[in-house]
């Protein structure tokens, strides 16, 4: 790496800036500045572009998520590392859900914190940079179009460039608005296929009747209206990739089809006797449960494990909220660039409540309402009355206690309440107490108190 990794530090501690400084520091790789506040931090940040930031999560003032918070705001491209005392794991477990990279306990382990920053460079020269050379606190966070430094996304990237070297048959699956298409996209594109066409088909748009010249061709007579030859998207895509989308709502028909192209990968066009081979990579998506499907015989099984090979699970924006300022910078970006706006950015509210909506839509929803907030905006800075008012609901829970008689006391509800979530941590007391955010002790008390017991 010929560029030093900058390295900014921050403990309220002094001491403990300057051991940083001196461990660290001395490794050629890399630069090392240090502050003792958020305060501070920030204004480093503003002659110091660093790479990766280290915070202590406790200090006076303003606390580690709090800086994390508005860093992400500001530089929605660094990655950020907290530092926490094994007493306050839960408050580690709040920074890693409010979008922190990793955490390190303290007191700190320096080979611990040379591997965090080894891997976070080894994550980020997994991206191909698109930045200019002043830009430099935007270096590298796009894959291939794909926006996101989430780990789940780093997870997502590295299995691109694994069966981007195979031709196996791919399947993304992941709620709509993931980036199924961009990934499709990203595994060609990755692949020694690259020259060659990319060619998608939406599966629920091909009527029955057609499906089968759609994807084979035919020949000429072959049918009424078929006036001439006609190659198929299997022959049109041929030393390429064919992507299937929405391939959960093909017909049985065109199921069989594609097994049997599948499994003898050879095909006929219609009308005619000549066997041809199919040279192409088959990507497949689907926002359907498909193993569901199979189990309710509205998908083959068959075809299921053929089309099966890798999977692929786009993750759902609001499992990866740390990614939701990049985004919406992202998409800020393109859509300024169209409107000739001079909008600069998003007020902290206003992307305090972007980060804390839901989006059922994903990424899509959120390009729209970004779109949407720029076109309509008068402002320099994005804020909260530019967003639509659904934003501004509080999210539902996902199941609550239901209040059926007036009769239901506060006992009852906290009784209901740590049932659901001993069930949805798989009765991990630890993990429960932590997302109760009380001590494990408490915990045991109340079940004992509401007579609650692993079943
Ligand atoms: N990680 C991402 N980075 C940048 N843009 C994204 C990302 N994910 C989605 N988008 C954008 O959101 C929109 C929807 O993405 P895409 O079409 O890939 O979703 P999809 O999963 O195929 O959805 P559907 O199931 O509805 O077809 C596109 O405009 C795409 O550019
Ligand atoms: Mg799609």
């Amino acid at each position: 790496m010929s560029e030093k990794i900058r390295i900014l530090f921050v403990d309220d501690e002094p001491a403990y800036c300057r051991i940083f400084r001196s461990r660290i520091g001395r490794d050629p790789r890399f630069l090392v500045e240090t502050a003792q506040s958020g305060e501070e931090a920030l204004l480093r940040l503003q002659q110091f572009p660093a790479d990766m930031v280290f915070t202590d999560l406790q200090m006076p003032f303003m606390d580690g998520i709090e800086l994390m918070t508005e860093i992400k705001n500001r530089y929605p491209y660094l990655f950020v590392l907290i530092l926490t005392g094994l007493d306050s794991t839960s408050q580690a477990v709040k920074a890693m859900k409010a979008g922190a990279y990793d955490y390190l306990l303290k007191p700190l382990d320096f080979d611990m914190v040379e591997r965090a920053i080894e891997t976070v460079c080894a994550h980020r020269s997994a991206f191909r940079s698109h930045a200019t050379p002043d830009d430099a606190q935007r270096r590298g966070f796009s894959f291939e179009n794909i926006i996101g430094q989430d780990r789940k996304m780093f997870e997502i990237y590295e299995k691109i460039n694994q069966v981007a070297q195979t031709s196996a048959t791919v399947l993304i699956t992941g709620e709509s608005g993931t980036g199924k298409e961009l990934i499709a996209a990203a595994i060609h594109a990755k692949s020694s296929r690259k020259d060659g066409p990319f060619l998608q088909v939406n599966c629920a748009a091909l009527s029955d009747g057609l499906v089968s010249s759609e994807l084979f061709g035919h020949e000429k007579g072959a049918f009424t209206g078929a006036v001439g030859q006609k190659k198929g998207l299997f022959e049109q895509a041929s030393g390429g990739t064919l992507f299937l989308d929405e391939i959960g709502d093909i017909s049985m028909t065109t199921q069989v089809a594609l097994l049997r192209i599948l499994e003898l990968g050879v095909f006929q066009r219609v009308g005619g006797t000549e066997t041809l081979r199919a040279d192409v990579r088959l990507i497949c998506a689907t926002n359907r449960d498909l193993a569901r499907a199979v189990t309710e015989k509205q998908f083959r099984e068959d075809l299921y494990y053929r089309i099966n090979v890798v999977s692929l699970q786009a993750p759902p924006l609001r499992e990866r909220t740390s990614d939701i300022p990049l985004l919406a910078n992202y998409f800020l970006d393109r859509f300024r660039a169209l409107s000739g706006k001079q909008i600069e950015g998003f007020t902290a509210d206003a992307m305090e409540l972007l980060c804390r909506y839901q989006w059922p839509g994903n990424c899509r929803e959120l390009a729209n309402i970004v779109e949407h907030a720029v076109v309509f905006s008068r402002n320099r800075m994005l804020s909260p009355g530019d967003f639509p008012e659904l934003l501004r609901q509080p999210a539902q829970p996902k199941s609550s206690v239901t209040l059926t008689s007036p009769s239901t006391t506060l006992a009852d509800v906290e009784a209901s309440l740590i049932r659901r979530v001993l069930e949805e941590k798989q009765w991990n007391l630890k993990q429960a107490a932590d997302a109760l955010d009380i001590a494990r002790g408490t915990l045991y008390g109340k079940m004992e108190k509401y007579s609650i017991r692993k079943p």
